[in-house]
């Protein structure tokens, strides 16, 4: 009962109205944990780009592993009814964000999942090289690689990917006591190779104007010049006469070892912002070893400045956070084979109290989800799916690859799909291009997840595509119609003027329209913290209802990939939602008047 009288104190609802069933705690024996082992997880292979690489020698009595051990999670279906219905527009618990403590109460593992495991690192040896993480989710184990190996009954070993030339170390297989089943949702790093070759969405980057930048400005008047810049989406979206805001907090996640250049950014705003305030910048947040030097060592990423400096002007005067998360490809040599950057990130923000919370986060990174393990790709969306609970609207870029460029699993055709675009508690983002009229890039990402369930959100907008589209029904067979359909909406995604290293540059990708839709998300979200509401959270119950009218529907044009595996591959841009540009480009005077009356 005391979970109920929390969860109904902190949401002053009555408690039928959460439902949570309290599981019952079994009865275990100490002893059966570390009896028999089975395994875990077994790949056939590495994926896709990934070889084994024998010239790489590793000591693996001196290189390390940091394991996390991540323990199941309880009532993740119930939280996950209640985390929807904050979510939808009309529902009495509605924009109800809860507070973290309140989110572990439903869903923390039990403490016996924790108790088994440190028994069974314990009976290992292990005892002194392991902890419990902060919120009590995970076991975190840092050995060496020979004694890991031990451990999971595995073998490590280094692999190359054939076009990074990126190493990491491995394991293809692990094995854990079967006394531990159920109370531990998975260990990595062991079979998860997705994220090291996780790449930034941006697809081209080309010089505009080496030596006059002025000029280049002076001639960039609205969309007209063939170049997008905070002024041309202003008129676009509809957001010039967005009031300036101080209020609430806009983030943006940072991979790779990149920072963003306060120069540049300054540079930016002095030549394309629209009011000129140039004066506000950013702020560092570091997490996990990230960087962000203000000056020198370096060069700053294309990716960390297109979004600070895009966030930046459409946000006008609203704080900034460039959330650098670190954790750089292992050194096989002998330094830490560490997680990878994604969990420690949803991590460290869910450990964050309500008022250091940004409202909105922008994340410009993904991968194939065929290369994310099941256990991976639900752990990570169901962190997302907390993140929304808590009042934060995350947005995701969709890719740029179209419907694909491998296409292929074990010899089988199909669409590949994209991670984290296709969980179903973020909002992803397409691309379109042009603006007479503004239509489907041919680059941009949508399909359908072949790991996640179509969310009863988009049903009905799905189900009249695939009722009512006749442009698709030749490549029908590539995609699995009941998966999640990404990408939500859509914004511009070529040609976008940058700053980098003092000069101009054009850049393409999801990765310019992430952050356009995000910032416009946040003027909505600062002007709801000013007026004393909460944020809108998680976005797209509000998106496919009441939001759905404020949004410009994108009826030309398509997105195409796959090219010389499926021919005529892709994706028609149609009325309604569909899988090139979902349900449109933003205006944001239509979607300041919705989520004003919301
Ligand atoms: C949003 O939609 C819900 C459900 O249809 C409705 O109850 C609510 O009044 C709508 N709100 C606005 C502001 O339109
Ligand atoms: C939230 O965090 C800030 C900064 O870390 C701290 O000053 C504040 O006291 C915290 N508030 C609560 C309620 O813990
Ligand atoms: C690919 O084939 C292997 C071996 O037959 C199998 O274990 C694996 O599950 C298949 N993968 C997919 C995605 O179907
Ligand atoms: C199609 O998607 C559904 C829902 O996510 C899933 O259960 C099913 O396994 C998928 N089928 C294939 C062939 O991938
Ligand atoms: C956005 O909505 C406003 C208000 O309805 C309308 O006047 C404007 O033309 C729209 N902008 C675009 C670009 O469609």
């Amino acid at each position: 009962m005391f979970l109920l009288n929390t969860l109904s104190a902190a949401l002053a609802i009555s408690s039928s109205a959460v439902a949570l069933s309290i599981p019952t705690v079994a009865e275990h024996s100490t002893n059966d944990a570390t009896s028999k082992s089975s395994i875990y997880e077994k790949l056939s292979g590495p994926p896709a780009g990934w070889v084994r690489d024998d010239s790489t020698t590793i000591n693996k009595d001196i290189s390390t592993v940091k394991l996390r051990i991540q323990l199941m999670e309880q009532n993740m279906n119930k939280f996950h009814e209640l985390a929807m219905n904050i979510a939808t527009p009309g529902h009495a618990l509605y924009g109800k964000h809860l507070s973290q403590h309140v989110i572990d109460a439903i869903v923390a593992p039990r403490d016996e999942s924790s108790d088994l495991v440190m028994q069974w690192l314990e009976t290992e040896g292990l005892g002194d090289h392991a902890s419990i993480s902060p919120r009590s989710d995970s076991v975190i184990v840092e050995a060496s690689v020979s004694q890991i190996e031990k451990l999971l009954n595995a073998e490590y070993a280094p692999f190359v990917h054939s076009s990074t030339g990126e190493v990491l170390l491995r394991t293809l297989e692990y094995s854990l006591p079967d006394a531990l089943q159920g109370h531990v949702k998975m260990v990595q790093p062991t079979t998860f190779f997705g994220l090291r070759a996780m790449r930034s969405t941006i697809s081209k980057v080309r010089p505009i104007d080496k030596t006059n930048l002025v000029t280049e400005a002076g001639a960039v008047k609205g969309c007209s010049g063939g170049a997008v810049t905070p002024k041309c989406l202003a008129n676009l979206y509809s957001f010039s006469s967005a009031t300036a805001l101080s209020a609430g907090k806009m983030g943006i996640a940072g991979f790779l070892e990149q920072w963003p250049s306060k120069s540049d950014l300054s540079t930016f705003m002095e030549n394309y912002a629209t009011e000129g305030n140039s004066g506000e910048t950013y702020t560092c947040t570091l997490i996990n070893g990230g960087t962000c030097p203000s000056s020198g060592s370096g060069y700053p990423g294309i990716e960390a400045n297109l979004d600070t400096q895009y966030a930046r002007a459409i946000t006008e005067s609203i704080p900034n956070v460039y959330y650098s998360t670190g954790g750089s490809p292992p050194i096989v040599g002998g330094g830490t084979n560490q997680n990878e950057p994604y969990l420690e990130f949803l991590d460290y923000l869910l450990a964050l109290n309500d008022s250091d919370l940004p409202q909105t986060i922008s994340i410009s990174y993904g991968d194939d989800e065929e290369t994310v393990p099941l256990d991976y790709a639900d752990t990570t969306c169901n962190l997302f799916s907390q993140l929304g609970a808590r009042g934060v609207s995350v947005l995701v870029a969709s890719g740029d690859s179209g419907v694909g460029t491998t296409c292929s699993i074990n010899g089988t055709k199909t669409f590949t799909t994209s991670f984290p675009a296709s969980c179903p508690w973020v909002t992803t983002v397409g691309g379109t291009s042009g603006n007479s009229p503004e239509a489907a890039w041919t680059d941009g990402g949508g399909g359908f997840s072949s790991v996640f369930g179509r969310p009863s959100y988009q049903d009905s907008a799905v189900t009249s595509w695939l009722t009512n589209d006749n442009t698709h029904s030749g490549v029908s067979k590539y995609f699995n119609s009941s998966g999640r359909a990404y990408p939500d909406v859509a914004a511009q995604a070529t040609d976008f003027t940058i700053v980098a290293s003092g000069e101009a540059e054009g850049v393409d990708g999801t990765s310019c329209a992430t952050p356009t839709f995000a910032s416009i998300i946040q003027l909505l979200n600062s002007g709801r913290v000013a007026a004393g509401k909460p944020g809108l959270g998680f976005l797209n119950p509000w998106l496919y209802s009441n939001a759905t009218s404020a949004l410009t529907d994108i009826t030309t044009g398509s997105n195409t990939g796959c090219s010389g595996v499926i021919s005529n591959a892709g994706f028609e841009a149609v009325t309604g939602w569909d899988p090139a540009t979902g349900l449109g480009t933003p205006n944001y005077t239509k979607l300041l008047a919705i989520s004003d009356s919301t």
